[in-house]
């Protein structure tokens, strides 16, 4: 393939080392941030160094391959217990820190405690980076079914599903790329993404390097925007999609969901089979992120709302599955009956990586 590299990295493994490039400074300075171990990782996937379902996934992955070289002979169990818990503990909405954590743990079966804690290590490392690889493959494969959905018409994306918020390619801008790439020429409206920005910050800036043209709107016009111009189709990512098809995404997509349904407009979930929670039987069992207050009360560290007001900051909402017209997986979209398509991808997912 022509374009192998991202153009954008946020995670990178060089000789045993982890770097994550620091969202937080994006898209003034790309800076990269080493984290030398489980609490470090952790700390950086909760203050937002990196973020973004499947990219936290990708990074916990890591941080227990770099923690792993700690693990003492004797106590490799528990060792790895604790990392897997303080890592888990990090942000509670996106399954994929959860899926990639089963999968790390999938290694200890084989692991006696008395084992040389350094082939542990090194087993770790090649299982991370085969999570990492596999993910931007999985990406490419989504984003080439969703490809099929669009027709060439303006698409409004919402909060960054993209190369920053993978292991690369992105989901939601994978689908957007991929339809680009294979010939189609259209607009993309971006949303702000209060009160994080991750619109305005990171999806405009993806796109632009993309060459994607790229029409940056506040949350609050987008209802104005589908009465006034012509939108073929919404694509959003997912943080955790349940077993019936309802999907938590950022804050704000609901309420995208609920406009495109009354102007008539598709509103896809691009979807990995690792968002996918079959143990979440409705929306209703996704646990949502609540934030800190400054971050609704302050831009760019300054205050900007009175003082002593009362602050309600949910980082996700849930989206019920009526509202959804398809959700697109890396094997295939599903449409309609979303308990058992779903069930049917998450089932073929497991066999492919078996
Ligand atoms: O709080 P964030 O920035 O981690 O939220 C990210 C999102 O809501 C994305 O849309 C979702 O994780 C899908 S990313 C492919």
């Amino acid at each position: 393939m022509a374009d192998e590299t991202p153009e954008v990295t946020p995670i990178v493994w060089r000789d045993g080392k982890l770097l994550l490039l620091d969202q937080r400074k994006l898209p003034g300075k790309e800076t990269y941030l080493m984290c030398r171990g489980a609490k470090e990782t952790a700390r950086a996937i909760k203050s937002m160094v990196v973020r973004g379902a499947p990219a936290i996934g990708v990074t916990a992955a890591y941080g227990l391959a770099v923690e792993a070289r700690k693990f003492r002979r004797g106590s490799i169990h528990s060792d790895f217990e604790a990392a897997a818990a303080t890592l888990a503990d990090a942000r509670p909405t996106a399954v994929n820190l959860i899926w990639a954590i089963e999968r790390m743990r999938g290694l200890m079966g084989n692991v006696a405690e008395g084992s040389d804690p350094r082939e542990v290590a090194a087993a770790f490392a090649d299982e991370a980076q085969r999570i990492h690889a596999q993910d931007i493959e999985i990406n490419r494969r989504l984003g080439s079914y969703g490809a099929e959905l669009l027709n060439g018409g303006d698409v409004i994306t919402h909060c960054n599903a993209g190369a920053l918020a993978t292991a690369g390619y992105g989901t939601a801008l994978g689908v957007i790329r991929a339809s680009w790439d294979g010939g189609r020429r259209f607009g993309v409206y971006a949303t702000e993404t209060r009160p994080y920005l991750q619109g305005a910050r990171l999806t405009s800036w993806e796109l632009t390097k993309l060459g994607i043209p790229v029409t940056l709107v506040t949350d609050g016009m987008v209802g104005h925007l589908f009465a006034n111009r012509a939108v073929e189709a919404v694509v959003v990512g997912t943080d955790r999609t349940a077993a019936n098809g309802d999907v938590a995404n950022k804050i704000g997509t609901y309420q995208i969901a609920v406009l495109a349904r009354r102007h008539g407009v598709a509103f896809y979930v691009a979807a990995p089979t690792s968002s996918i929670d079959l143990d979440c039987a409705t929306g209703a069992d996704i646990p949502i992120e609540e934030r800190d207050p400054t971050e609704v009360t302050h831009i760019s560290g300054k205050r900007v709302a009175a003082e002593y007001v009362s602050v309600f900051n949910p980082a996700f909402d849930v989206t019920p599955n009526d509202l959804v017209s398809g959700i697109i997986t890396e094997h295939g979209v599903v449409v309609g009956d979303y308990k058992k398509g779903l069930a049917e991808k998450v089932a073929t997912g497991r066999r492919a990586r078996s």
